[in-house]
């Protein structure tokens, strides 16, 4: 990450339009936030992911202003806005809870930010009609918000937000009170919407469904502190550590210590507390592991291959193979997830892409298995 605080030079590129130095909050004994360092550049999509409790919309509501670090800073566009109420930081915020005035119709709701401070009804009118555009509401000026869906409802909330031209929209939780299908319609709008206008969004989620769907950039938060920033495929691809890999999809860890390491290439070898032997990559790049320390091998579910022990092919070299017995066998539409009791390896959950037309392809719950992977795939995970 670059931070830019070097002997008060100029950064080279654009200023991030927010940028965290050393931020901790504490509640009483409680440290929500913990020594949080980062920059978010201009018009990406940055998200917060972690388990409930991590201090997500903590970080936001410092961001908003709504609350003050215990120690640290925050700078908006470059600009220190310690004691800078919240109503003068060009930042907006989107809550789960949208909270629309029932007695207003959604224009009035849309324009409300716009009245407070004084735009003409001429100014008014022009922008909530681009707001409404925005979020695909236009011609509902009129309507009553309890008389709309709770998407629509949620179009309305993120609409009233825009209007002020943010430099950064805050987003937390958004789409959690909306069901399963409107809610992966809406991640997708989002995304739209935040590429159309180009405003930094800074998205709060649990879900890790949710964060990779629609981010740039992923902040994977766990008590307070950051775990990993990267891009979707980095994350799932290269977790830093087991949190990471457990978060984000399924790691199937393998526990065991390390034999050898090569810190200039990153590769390392590992024998489980069951012997097997496992070739991989050690994904941390700034741990500096010893033989013999204690590491998890993680290896991604489609990264697995399942054939009947029957008939299998003998392994080529570069392959981890072990057997097992499958427990489980899941149709997921696109996938099929085997759950495999191995002796090796623990249980292993593996899924596999279906062909169109045919779900099963010959293994079931019961059969004996040969379940082998790359050694590309194995990626050691020092905590
Ligand atoms: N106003 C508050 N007073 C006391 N503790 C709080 C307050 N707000 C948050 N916390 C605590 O700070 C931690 C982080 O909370 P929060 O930021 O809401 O997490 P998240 O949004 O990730 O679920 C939790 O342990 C929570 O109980
Ligand atoms: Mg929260």
């Amino acid at each position: 990450m670059n931070t830019s605080g070097t002997g008060g030079a100029a950064p080279v590129v654009g200023v991030p339009d927010v940028r965290i130095a050393g931020m901790t909050k504490c509640f009483g004994d409680v440290v929500a936030v913990d020594a949080l360092d980062l920059e978010v550049a201009r018009g990406s999509f940055y998200s917060f992911l972690g388990p409930s409790g991590c201090g997500k919309t903590t970080t936001l509501r410092m961001i908003a202003g709504f609350e003050q670090p215990t120690s640290g800073e925050i700078f908006l566009a470059g600009e220190p806005v310690a004691g800078v109420p919240p109503y003068r930081r060009n930042v907006n915020t989107v809550f789960q809870h949208y909270a629309l005035f029932p007695h207003m119709d959604v224009a009035r709701n849309v324009g409300y930010g716009l009245r407070q401070k004084h735009n003409s009804k001429q100014e008014e009118t022009r922008r909530v009609g681009e707001a409404l555009e925005l979020v695909r509401l236009n011609g509902y000026e009129r309507r009553r918000t309890w008389e709309l869906s709770g998407g629509q409802q949620q179009r309305v909330a993120l609409a009233r937000a825009l209007v002020n031209h943010p430099t950064v929209l805050l987003l937390d939780e958004p789409l959690g009170a909306l069901d399963l299908k409107l809610r992966k319609e809406m991640q997708l709008e989002l995304k739209a919407l935040q590429r159309e206008v180009g405003i930094t969004f800074i998205y709060v989620t649990h879900d890790q469904e949710e964060a990779l769907t629609m981010s740039d950039v992923i902040v994977v938060m766990r008590h307070g502190r950051l775990q990993q920033l990267g891009g979707p495929a980095e994350l799932y691809e290269r977790p830093v550590n087991r949190f990471v890999a457990d978060f984000i999809g399924i790691s199937n860890p393998i526990e065991g210590r390390l034999l050898w390491h090569d810190p200039a290439t990153g590769s390392g070898r590992v024998e489980s507390e069951r012997g097997l032997r496992l070739e991989g990559l050690v994904t941390d790049r700034n741990a500096r592991p010893s033989a013999g320390d204690a590491v998890v091998v993680a290896v991604r579910p489609e990264r697995i291959r399942v054939e009947l022990l029957a008939g299998a092919p003998v392994p080529a070299a570069g392959w981890t193979r072990v057997e097992g017995r499958v427990s489980q066998g899941t149709y997921l539409g696109e996938q099929t997830e085997f759950r495999i009791a191995t002796g090796l390896a623990g249980e292993v959950i593996a899924r596999r892409q279906n062909a169109s037309g045919g779900g099963a392809s010959g293994v079931g719950p019961g059969d004996e298995v040969a379940v082998s992977w790359e050694d590309s795939a194995n990626l050691i995970l020092v905590a």
